[in-house]
């Protein structure tokens, strides 16, 4: 029998359609880099006129790293898919130890995966990691600048590692610290900026040979609110005015909902959900009714109690707070802190509200946001109360 090679290699016969598929998109985004148009979208509309195309393809993607030391090998990457449209901005959230720079760092080059596609602007990153280069910035999780050069310095010199001439970097670089703010301190050395203006200074060295994707891997972890308020200012400016890909790392749930176009939650080095923000939190029928137990009482016997009120669905603790969904959160409230009382339970706090991102991750793990990696204290299912 005849067999067409692909049937041989299947895996080189997928990435070459991938390859194809995407291969508009790598056009469009070359054409894009000498179009005179600025960006003028508003905030979360998709910034590019096709936001079909796809500017990162993640499929399957398989990575392990040695455990060390005899241990068990660690699966960073267990199967992770995703695409993000080209001039968006793709928020990949989890907890720590999710998977998130593992992802970022396949895609750009820095860490090969086991197995598995992912292409930038259609570009195989195994196969063609110059091409891919050329096309990217990436700021990393921990700091990159050099601290005993002033803020200007350093973005000079890393244009000039990309091979931009003197005149274009310094051009640059001046426009850059006057987007984020740091023309006052631009000559002054890193080792005096704050945290969220050193941060700023990262992503600015990542921005200066105008990348057409840019990899942002936690860009405000560690800073105070302020800093992180800002610094979302200054991203959404930035996504806005360069008209580029942007994937996001992010553990703030706030981060996600403000900044990202779409985002997918990975968990265990899997994408357990994937939309827009709003996609994600219209998926949850219903409020979220939260109730903080006072000190002395037991969660254990908060659910048991809980468990009778109609109308409640998805029951979990996490130490004191014990949450639930129900249809019409109002009122729902008055008969579950009727039930506690009657169970003799002590509340310190009860509310309801709209769901929110924590709630979608909540339903596609079984845990808190804030409970990461930990095993949910308790868990309880009361499905067959809901009205
Ligand atoms: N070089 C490495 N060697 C061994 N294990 C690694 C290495 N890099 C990452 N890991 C492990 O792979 C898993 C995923 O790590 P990764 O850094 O991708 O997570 P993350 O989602 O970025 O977490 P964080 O939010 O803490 O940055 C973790 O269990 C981590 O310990
Ligand atoms: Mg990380």
């Amino acid at each position: 029998m005849l067999e067409h090679p692909s049937h041989l290699n299947p895996e080189a016969s997928r990435t070459r359609e991938l390859r194809q598929q995407h291969f508009k998109a790598h056009l469009s985004l070359s054409l894009r880099m000498f179009s005179p148009n600025g960006g003028s979208s508003q905030h979360k509309e998709p910034l590019m006129a096709q936001p079909h195309l796809q500017a990162l393809v993640a499929e399957d993607l398989i990575k392990t790293y040695p455990g060390g030391r005899g241990k068990p090998q660690v699966r960073a990457l267990d199967g992770l898919s995703f695409t993000a449209e080209a001039g968006t901005i793709f928020g990949l959230l989890g907890p720590n130890g999710a998977g998130k720079s593992t992802t970022a760092k396949i895609l750009s080059t820095l860490s090969r995966a086991d197995s598995g596609t992912a292409l930038v602007a259609g570009v195989d990153v195994a196969r063609h990691p110059d091409r891919v280069r050329r096309t990217i910035g990436f700021v990393a999780q921990k700091p990159v600048s050099d601290p005993t050069a002033t803020g200007r310095e350093n973005l000079v010199l890393a244009g000039r590692l990309q091979g931009m001439p003197a005149r274009d970097a310094r051009v640059r670089a001046s426009d850059l610290l006057d987007r984020f703010s740091l023309t006052d301190a631009s000559d002054r050395l890193v080792k005096t900026y704050s945290g969220g203006m050193a941060r700023k200074l990262d992503v600015a060295i990542g921005l200066m040979h105008r990348p057409q994707v840019l990899f942002l891997d936690e860009p405000t972890t560690g800073l105070d609110p302020e800093a992180r308020s800002e610094m979302w200012a200054e991203l959404e400016a930035m996504a806005r005015i360069e008209q580029m890909t942007v994937l996001l790392t992010t553990h703030y749930l706030d981060e996600a909902d403000r900044l990202a176009n779409r985002l997918a939650i990975v968990d265990h080095g899997r994408v357990v959900a994937h939309g827009t923000p709003n996609e994600l939190k219209d998926g949850l029928r219903g409020d979220s009714v939260i109730v903080e137990l006072a000190p002395d009482a037991r969660p254990e016997s908060a659910l048991s109690a809980m468990a009778n009120v109609a109308g409640l669905r998805e029951l979990t603790a996490d130490g004191r707070t014990v949450r639930a969904r129900a249809d019409a959160g109002r009122s729902a409230l008055p008969r579950v802190l009727a039930a506690l009382e009657d169970a003799a339970l002590q509340v310190a706090s009860a509310t309801v509200a709209r769901p929110s991102l924590d709630d979608v991750y909540l339903q596609h793990t079984g845990r808190t946001f804030a409970a990461g990696q930990k095993s949910p204290i308790l868990s309880s299912e009361s499905e067959e109360n809901a009205a």
